[in-house]
């Protein structure tokens, strides 16, 4: 079973409220799946992407950090990156940040599996 996408405060996140927030290539850390922390990312074309891409570092299990200078994930532990799209770069991490499907609902909410 999958998980609504909330916010920061637990409520769920509302899909054209987070779009007139959040501008093109954007990632927004939202409380997603298992309870870790899931980037919503805002495509190029001001859509929802159809993934989210977990935060929680494949090496030791920090939470990595979007850097939008650098359009890179890049862990503060010991420096593993993740380009745009979650794909490891540079280890240590040994494997990609995981992915979520993320579906926008009738509901206007954001549904991860
Ligand atoms: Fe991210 Fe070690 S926990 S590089």
């Amino acid at each position: 079973g999958g998980v609504t996408a909330k916010d920061a405060l637990g409520d769920n996140i509302k899909v054209s409220e987070f779009l007139e927030k959040h501008g093109p290539g954007e990632r927004v850390l939202a409380q997603g799946l298992k309870g870790d922390p899931t980037y919503l990312v805002v495509k190029e074309n001001g859509g929802l992407e159809s993934y989210g891409i977990n935060s929680i570092c494949t090496h030791l299990g920090c939470v990595v950090p979007w850097n939008s200078a650098e359009g890179k994930f890049i862990c503060p532990c010991h420096g593993s990156q993740y380009n745009a799209a979650g794909k490891v770069v540079r280890g240590p991490a040994p494997l990609s940040l995981a992915l979520a499907h993320a579906d926008k609902t009738e509901d206007d909410t954001v549904a991860l599996t």
